[in-house]
């Protein structure tokens, strides 16, 4: 026995073993041979690249001390096959996704593990080229959740953690000349899985890509570019500046010869010289004390540079080569890069000098096929799907992606907060002072830095996330503040425990809280207190038919010194598909796997669908975020336009705005709009281009902004801002009564109280938990749920109108009591031939009272809408309807329900509101022939309770008496 026995250490068990043998981290680059291949960037054209993604062989084991040695070099022919990059939880291998938020999948303190720790080998064989001998072979594990170890030709290479970040390992000395066989052995769980408890699922494997590199025994090992701007006044032309810093691999035991020289240019994409080519000397002289490394620094000014910003997203590129003594080019690194500058000052974070309000979400790795393995088209469709609904930013909650994700985030333009992989949820109070675990904190956060430092779109680094605060975020922050100063730090967990005014100050750079009530911060806004701005690392939890009040947030965002914005809880549902005994499939949350403990629905709680189908809200979000505003002035009554350019970096020239004249709903006339030059960030009048006709009721002007050419993101006319100013005003008016109008059926509208609860009312689906609002557990307390409006006094009155017209008026008297009710209303159902819906009211998309800012009035016909919600619940509402008709497609008749002196709320939908609170799931949803119409006088807003503030009191229903009333005809 060698005295090198390893057999009783488990790196997997020991959060103080972070990594064996494993390289340092370094940026993600590819090293070509000459500049014309680096160009291209694409690294399959380098002859020092291997990828090694494919079907490989696996073989899953209960438990980690199961896995025999032989495990490693068996024979694998009666192995089942699996991709890599993928997730072994979705390969049916008998380890199912787990979902679980705050709460660990199973008790114990850290570093305690499950009695279990399922652990797959996954194997597969390369042959190295022959031109790569003599040279270092690097491997390299993109993520694998969540420790490894590796394996070549049965040795020991190595053993990493961290499963959001690459490990990178030498595995030279391994290998043999002919076919290689490699094994990655990944431990499901382990001690490190208490520093990586974000609300997730727990998958397993190798879910980012492996691959092979070459590099030369001397050779560059790693370049940092650092772009960066210059600016004497605003009005002055930036210079750029350029600090490239080249490290070289030079063998420890081997004397760097004296002439090696690293040479660098600028240039545009296009391969464009920007300036002159710089060379420096490698520094070679390596005695000791003096010795500073073999690193070359090369910095110069870039005069006439245009910036980069999410807005204009300019890129160059930096070639880096590495010249040997005799003259021969040995490497040609490529580095894409942007210049831009980002600071906190004055209560404000300024890029390139701007205060850019921050129009952002937050975004998981999330395919409901791949589980955590998506690839890079769909980190594109994620990324243009945000573009296209004018976000402008993205967290990576809560780990660090792919590095491909930030080369299109530096392509398409979206400002990135870059956030290491930490969070200790469940232990959030005491991990953080665990000795034990401090170098895996340092190492995340470090590595994370070191990765991702070349890319312009990262604007903030951030700590982690819930993982408590103490001195190990002080020590990596101040790491940080040393190797990037150019960049601030946001960490939540800093704010949260020491206070938003002067608490955290060595951790966050930003007041970056989650949740808070809009006068929380709208308070800290206007108390001048602090010097850091507050922008939210999370608001307006997405969780199903949710997201009231995101107007709300915008306009204090936008009225409040220090506010800036924040970012969206959250971008996508998880829902993973699941293939279910009877042969159909579902796409399913926590506890649906059989995952216990579990929460349940919390998984879904995105702004879109899983399979990338936009929630209603996306229209509200697109609109909030939108970079043009038109409002309605009337200065010395002179009505009049003022147009707002709410960007900071340009002008309109790229888009095109058209109107429209809307008089009693009908488009009376349209145009194209005429806008003076609008520089970025200010505003311009402009005439209402048309007279508003004397006679009319009431009249609305609508301006929509389409792009004007294409993008990387969106085709030429796609619509980017739009806003509808009220030209005339009138109260609701008396329904207009038709001459003949026989009812043939008798609709018997019943007054209701009662919707079918949002996710933000309380979770049907999870008893233990409540959602912040409470009304669900009220309403079932109170009897809403089951009795009604039976609850509650009301009047209906039937009225024949001369003709066959039916009118109905309802009153409905809400004591005090029973404030606070979801709806008050009247519900009728229409036989199954009403095909199609159409109303005059806001629109087109579903509406709610606190989520309307982005509906206009107008005329909208359609199918009646489906469930777009995972779990079942109230959908579908118009508001401020002046009418609804119901249309017979085959026969040409319409039931038409018009609004008598008031307007209604309306929806028309296939199913009740108590089949839509029964079903759990959209498979025990049957959907109705009939239709379910619903006239709303008042309908609560949908809030955000599910995780924040509950239901603004302005969108609540007051106790009052509530009385309404429609005409019923048919034609
Ligand atoms: C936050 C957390 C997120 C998510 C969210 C609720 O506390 O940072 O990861 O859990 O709440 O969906």
């Amino acid at each position: 026995m060698s005295i090198f026995d390893t057999s009783f250490v488990k790196p997997w068990a020991d959060p103080e073993i972070v990594q064996m043998h494993r390289r340092s981290m370094r940026s993600i680059h590819t090293t070509y041979t000459d500049i014309d291949t680096a160009r291209t960037g694409d690294r399959t054209s380098s002859s020092w690249f291997a990828s090694l993604n494919g079907q490989w062989k696996i073989k899953r084991y209960v438990d980690v001390n199961e896995v025999p040695a032989s495990a490693i070099t068996d024979d694998t022919k009666s192995w089942t096959s699996i991709s890599v990059p993928g997730n072994w939880t979705l390969a049916g291998l008998g380890d199912e996704p787990h979902y679980t938020n705050v709460q660990m999948p199973w008790k114990g303190r850290p570093p305690t593990l499950p009695p279990t720790v399922a652990t797959a080998v996954h194997r597969t064989t390369f042959t190295v080229a022959k031109n790569w001998k003599d040279r270092r072979t690097v491997l390299h594990i993109g993520g694998a959740e969540s420790v490894h170890l590796v394996y070549v030709n049965g040795a020991f290479v190595g053993y990493g953690t961290d499963s959001r970040l690459p490990s990178e390992y030498d595995i030279s000395a391994a290998l043999t000349s002919g076919k290689n066989e490699l094994a990655v052995v990944v431990c499901r769980y382990s001690a490190q899985s208490h520093l990586e408890d974000q609300d997730q699922w727990w998958m397993a494997g190798l879910h980012r890509e492996v691959f092979l590199t070459s590099q030369a025994m001397i050779g560059i090992n790693d370049v940092r570019v650092d772009a960066g701007v210059v600016r004497k006044s605003l009005r002055t032309t930036p210079v750029g500046t350029l600090g490239v810093h080249v490290q070289l691999n030079v063998p420890h035991d081997e004397k760097l010869q004296r002439g090696w020289t690293a040479v660098a240019h600028l240039e545009t994409l296009a391969g464009k010289r920007v300036g002159k080519e710089h060379s420096v000397d490698v520094p070679w002289f390596d005695s000791p004390y003096v010795f500073a490394g073999h690193v070359a620094d090369i910095s110069w000014d870039v005069a006439k540079v245009d910036l980069w910003s999410a807005e204009n997203p300019t890129r160059y590129r930096v070639i880096v080569q590495l010249v040997n003594p005799a003259g021969d080019v040995v490497d040609v690194v490529p580095v894409i890069t942007g210049f831009r500058s980002v600071e906190v000052r004055k209560r404000a974070l300024l890029i390139n000098g701007e205060r850019v309000m921050i129009r952002g979400v937050n975004r998981h790795d999330h395919h409901p096929d791949k589980g955590k393995a998506v690839d890079v088209e769909d980190m594109r469709a994620d990324l243009v799907l945000m573009k296209q609904h004018n976000v402008n930013a993205v967290r990576c909650s809560h780990y660090p992606n792919d590095s491909r994700l930030l080369d299109l985030c530096d392509e398409l333009g979206l400002y990135v907060i870059d956030e290491a992989n930490a969070e200790s949820h469940a232990w959030n109070t005491s991990l953080c002072h665990d000795p034990g675990y401090r170098a895996t904190w340092m190492s995340r956060i470090s590595r994370m830095v070191e990765r991702d430092k070349n890319h312009p779109s990262i604007i903030m680094w951030s700590l982690g996330n819930e993982a408590g605060y103490g001195a190990v975020h002080d020590a990596a922050s101040q790491w940080i503040r040393s190797y990037d100063p150019s960049r601030p730090l946001h960490y939540e967990g800093a704010i949260f425990h020491a206070g938003w005014v002067d608490g955290g100050l060595m951790s966050s750079d930003i007041v970056c809280p989650m949740y808070s009530t809009i006068d929380d911060i709208v308070a800290y806004g206007k108390s001048g207190k602090g010097a850091r701005p507050l922008i939210m690392c999370e608001y307006s939890h997405a969780m199903g038919n949710s997201n009231g009040s995101l107007a709300d947030y915008w306009e204090a965002f936008e009225n409040t010194p220090g506010l800036q914005g924040g970012f969206v809880w959250e971008w996508k549902d998880h829902g993973l598909t699941q293939c279910l005994p009877n042969g159909t499939t579902r796409l399913a949350y926590g506890g649906q796997f059989g995952d216990t403990p579990n929460d349940g629905n919390f998984v879904a709680d995105g702004l879109i669908h899983a399979d990338m189908t936009p929630h209603p809200v996306m229209r509200e979000l697109a609109w909030v975020h939108r970079p043009i505003s038109v409002e309605l002035k009337s200065k010395n009554k002179d009505p009049h336009l003022v147009i707002r350019n709410r960007q900071w970096f340009s002008d309109l020239s790229g888009y095109k705005a058209t109107w429209e004249l809307l008089v009693d709903g009908v488009v009376a006339k349209t145009g194209k709009l005429t806008v003076p030059k609008i520089a970025a960030d200010s505003s311009a009048k402009v005439d209402i281009p048309v007279i508003i006709p004397h006679d009319a009721h009431e009249v609305f002007f609508s301006v929509t902004w389409t792009l004007a050419r294409d993008t990387a993101w969106a085709s030429k006319g796609h619509v980017v801002s739009w806003d509808q100013v009220t030209l005339r005003k009138s109260s609701p008016v008396g329904a207009t009564i038709p001459a003949t109008s026989i009812l043939p059926l008798d609709i018997s509208p019943q007054v209701t109280l009662w919707r079918a609860p949002v996710d933000n009312d309380g979770f049907k689906l999870m008893d233990q938990h409540h959602g912040g609002g409470r009304s669900l557990a009220r309403w079932s307390e109170q009897g809403i749920a089951t009795d009604d409006a039976d609850m509650v006094e009301s009047i209906t009155t039937i009225t024949e109108l001369s003709g066959g017209a039916v009118k109905y008026e309802h009153t409905v008297v809400i004591p005090h009591d029973m404030a606070d009710v979801p709806r008050i209303g009247a519900m009728f159902s229409i036989p199954a031939r009403f095909t199609r819906v159409r109303w005059y009211g806001n629109g087109p998309h579903e509406c709610y009272p606190d989520r309307e800012s982005s509906a206009m009035v107008g005329i909208y016909e359609g199918a009646p809408d489906e469930l777009p919600y995972l779990v079942p619940q109230e959908f579908g509402l118009r508001t401020d309807c002046r009418w609804m008709e119901f249309i017979d497609t085959k026969k040409g008749h319409v039931l038409r329900v018009e609004a008598d002196g008031c307007l209604l709320h309306m929806s028309a939908i296939h199913h009740s509101a108590h089949d839509l609170f029964a079903a759990s799931e959209q498979a025990e949803l049957v959907r109705q022939q009939a239709l379910n119409v619903h006239l709303d006088i008042a309908h609560r807003g949908v809030g955000t309770a599910s995780c924040g503030p509950d239901t603004l009191a302005k969108y609540r229903i007051a106790a009052s008496e509530y009385t309404f009333a429609y005409v019923v005809s048919y034609r």
